[in-house]
């Protein structure tokens, strides 16, 4: 993989956007390599939460890569389209936390990209911006999705319609982002986060989003029956019962075996 780098330390893995020259834009090679980096780690049961970050101290992502798009006719821009939303689905449905670590501009895809994650953890300097209305396009990685399921439809408009940028602050005012860090330590506060999720018990975590997203889509009746179903499966695991009878017999509780 030429534009993708991965690094496993204590149950988290780091994937790096690695194509800084170009600051880190999404053309179609660093999609495939996305798409396949995403399939090993999500099959890797000691991966219990992944990371993704733009390489260099300028950018997330910068976009979908615009001199790859310029000349596309319609038919090629589905294909283009098909193969980011193929990357965008595998990051969105990891069925471990994911938090994007924005490292400067995420525009475009690279906003897509972070809203692809559960959670967005920014640096002072990250910018965030839909530009494609500037250049004549809609986003087409997810982003008239995600954004309007997570802020609401009247934010999404304006973000989209204007193309108007928003600083960190204006960013965590608006719910696209948990937290702000100072740009040296974004990657430290980042494996924090990471490090204390992947302590939990790893069945509880994976239902619990599973109940979260699967419960979005339907009803409230809908998603508590999806609540019930994740919450009575965990009872399944050697880990709840192990932490449950510490707590019971006042005992500290072993690590989570993942079982
Ligand atoms: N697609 C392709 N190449 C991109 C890119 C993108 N989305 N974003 C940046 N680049 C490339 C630039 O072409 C440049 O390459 P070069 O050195 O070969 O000329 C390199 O990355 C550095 O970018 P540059 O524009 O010189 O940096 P800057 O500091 O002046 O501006 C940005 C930074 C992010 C404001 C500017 O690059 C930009 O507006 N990029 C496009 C953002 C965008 O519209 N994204 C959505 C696409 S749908």
């Amino acid at each position: 993989m030429t534009f993708i780098k991965v690094e496993q330390k204590d149950f988290v893995a780091l994937l790096t956007i690695n194509r800084p020259e170009g600051l880190n834009a999404l053309n179609t090679s660093v999609l495939q390599d996305l798409s396949e980096a995403l399939d090993t780690l999500e099959k890797d049961r000691d991966v219990r939460t992944l990371i993704v970050t733009g390489a260099g101290d300028r950018a997330f992502v910068a976009g979908a890569d615009i001199g790859e798009m310029a000349e596309l006719t319609r038919e090629e821009a589905v294909s283009f389209a098909c193969a980011g939303h193929e990357m965008m689905n595998k990051l969105s449905s990891f069925p471990m936390p994911t938090i994007a670590a924005v490292n400067g501009y995420a525009l475009g895809g690279g906003f897509e990209l972070a809203l692809a994650c559960d959670l967005i953890v920014a640096s002072s300097r990250a910018r965030f911006a839909f530009p494609e209305t500037s250049l004549g396009i809609t986003p087409g990685f997810g982003g008239t999705q995600r954004l309007a399921r997570l802020v609401g439809p009247m934010v999404a408009c304006d973000l989209i319609f204007t193309g108007r940028r928003l600083n960190a602050e204006q960013a965590l005012a608006l719910g696209v982002v948990t937290e702000i860090a100072d740009p040296e330590s974004l990657l430290e506060r980042v494996l924090e986060i990471a490090h204390a999720i992947a302590e939990k018990a790893p069945a509880a975590i994976r239902n619990a989003k599973s109940a979260i997203y699967e419960g979005l889509c339907g009803t409230l009746s809908d998603g508590i029956a999806i609540e019930t179903e994740q919450f009575s499966r965990c009872f399944d695991t050697d880990d709840q019962k192990s932490a449950m009878r510490a707590f019971v017999n006042k005992e500290k509780a072993p690590p989570f075996q993942g079982r």
